[in-house]
């Protein structure tokens, strides 16, 4: 197959959603139709994730949650789909958010009866920013949930999206009859046990025909027609390249758990979705039909074999191919790096592979060389952009419990804030260390594996911090920089690539601040982490 087909038949996306909305188990019904795995109930069991990205962390498997990202990938009518899955649990939100960089779309799960959830709005907001084509899948509508037109409505006013129906459901709940796929003409009938059965489609090109009376009954017919005619009329048509640049967005209908709504959601998917888009690097715009490899690192996934120190870095390849035992260049540190055992990743497992295409990911052992956010390429110096870093939720001093163990403490912290577990603040005043997260739980996490893998421990202690602000002085050698860090040095620190953060006490202090020093500007994101 040629250099161009690979990359016109990739598709790697990510579904987010709020927790419970239903993302395994889309996740899991669409790898059925893949045929990537034989059973249901796979993806839940963790089988999948076991053999695919072998022992994830002790933790994630106690408690349930996926703290780390990982790849599926499977073919679908000689597509080679790969799934970018993202934790949905929100402590882990900055996990999710370094993924969306490395997707070329989404797909948005919802849940019919809670509506847009907290969590949906932060991701599709990361989403829109970034112009990412959204495709919104309506879940669990063999309940009772809201009216689908108020959905609709629910979407465009907290997603701030613009979106039409591509299917749209016949009843609900106790009365689900089907789906109406808009997209396709035709209508797929719900009956209670299809639960494991690709269901037969009835093709409706005509809905005023008589047929549909028969098929769904005199009241369904008439409620059917009378609502896909207010949906002509009240959202716009389909149209690929508005969806493609972001301003439009397909809603399907369906229920993951009964496979229904799914075969017609991923048809339509690999059909509109987007292949391997090109990717705005911080020198010139990079096609993905450019010959020579660029790709970068959006995940590291530490010690999965706690015996061996050995780190997983997660490329996503944008250019080019990528190829096993090739010299590649690593930007930061400006040295050539070769890969001898280069992974691709499998619903089921993952396997030395010795050539990679756009759109693919690579997982590369890595000893300590990688950071999120590095570029490879074949020489050129290009640096990708990344996402910022926002300011954590959480701050807490980090205190070494075993005086014995402080190189081992010092270089876990150094490598699980290089995986982007959570972000490293050094005060300035002293030099004490302060680590921010997105979560509580993520503390846990650092203890955790800084016993278990690095053999140190540590101790927390509450350092109360309302936000942290990155330093933009603008011109650093004027009086009222020096002045403001005269004052404020007991709030100042480095983060971990060195840049000066303001960690403002309270919301008063952070506005006062600002008024005093006008030529300091403090900002909500760091530009690149
Ligand atoms: P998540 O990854 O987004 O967190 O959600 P997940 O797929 O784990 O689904 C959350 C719950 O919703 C699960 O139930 C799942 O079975 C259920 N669910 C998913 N899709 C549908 C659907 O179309 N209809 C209905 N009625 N339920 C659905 P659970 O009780 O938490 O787990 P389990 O015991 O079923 O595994």
């Amino acid at each position: 197959m040629s250099f161009e087909s690979e990359i016109q038949r990739r598709r790697t996306f990510g579904i987010i959603s709020h927790p419970d909305a239903g993302k395994t188990t889309l996740t899991e019904k669409l790898l059925l139709f893949g045929g990537a795995i034989q059973e249901a109930g796979a993806v839940k069991n963790n089988k999948i994730k076991k053999g695919a990205t072998s022992d994830f962390m002790e933790i994630e498997r106690q408690r349930g949650i996926s703290v780390a990202t990982s790849v599926l990938a499977f073919i679908y009518k000689d597509k080679k789909i790969n799934i970018l899955d993202t934790p949905g649990h929100k402590d882990f939100a900055e996990d999710t958010f370094r993924t969306l960089t490395a997707v070329d779309s989404v797909i948005v799960v919802i849940d019919v009866a809670k509506g847009v959830e907290e969590q949906t709005e932060k991701l599709v907001e990361v989403c829109r920013m970034r112009k990412i084509p959204i495709i919104v899948f309506i879940n669990k509508m063999d309940r009772e949930g809201k009216d689908a037109f108020d959905l609709l409505d629910e979407v465009e006013q907290k997603l701030g999206l613009k979106v039409t129906p591509l299917s749209f459901p016949i009843g609900m709940g106790y009365d689900f009859k089907g789906i109406y796929n808009i997209y396709e003409k035709n209508i797929n009938l719900f009956s209670g046990d299809s639960k494991k059965n690709i269901e037969d489609v009835i093709a409706f090109s005509d809905i005023q025909s008589d047929e549909l009376e028969k098929t769904i009954g005199t009241d369904a017919a008439d409620e059917l027609r009378d609502n896909l005619e207010l949906v002509s009329g009240v959202y716009p048509e389909f149209d690929r390249d508005e969806y493609l640049n972001g301003n439009l967005q397909p809603v399907f209908f369906g229920s993951a758990l009964n496979n229904f709504g799914v075969r017609e959601l991923l048809d339509c998917f690999v059909d509109i979705a987007p292949t391997p888009r090109p990717k705005m690097s911080e020198e010139r715009l990079v096609d993905s039909k450019e010959k020579e490899f660029t790709g970068f690192v959006f995940k590291i996934h530490a010690n999965m074999d706690p015996k061996h120190r050995d780190r997983l870095a997660f490329i996503k390849i944008v250019s080019g191919t990528f190829e096993r035992n090739k010299p590649y260049l690593h930007v930061r540190n400006n040295k050539k790096l070769k890969f001898s055992s280069p992974n691709a990743f499998f619903a089921e497992k993952k396997e030395i592979i010795d050539i990679s295409y756009p759109g693919d990911i690579v997982g590369l052992h890595d000893t300590g060389n990688f950071k999120i956010g590095d570029t490879l390429t074949e020489g050129e110096n290009l640096h990708y952009k990344g996402i910022p870093s926002f300011s954590p939720e959480h701050f807490r001093y980090i205190n070494n419990a075993d005086p014995l163990k402080s190189k081992q403490l010092f270089k876990g912290i150094d490598q699980l804030m290089d995986e982007g577990v959570a972000q490293l603040f050094t005060l300035e005043m002293n030099g004490r260390k302060v680590i921010g997260t997105v979560g509580a739980l993520q503390y846990e996490v650092i203890q955790y594996r800084l016993e278990h893998e690095y053999g140190a421990k540590c101790t927390y202690e509450n350092f109360p911090v309302h936000k942290a602000c990155w330093v933009d002085p603008k011109d650093p050698k004027n009086d009222e920089f020096k002045e403001f860090k005269r004052v404020k040095q007991k709030f100042l620190a480095k983060d971990k690539r060195g840049q000066l953060v303001f960690l403002a006490d309270s919301q008063f202090s952070l506005q006062m601040t600002q008024q005093k020093y006008p030529s300091v500007t403090l900002r909500f994101t760091s530009e690149f982490e």
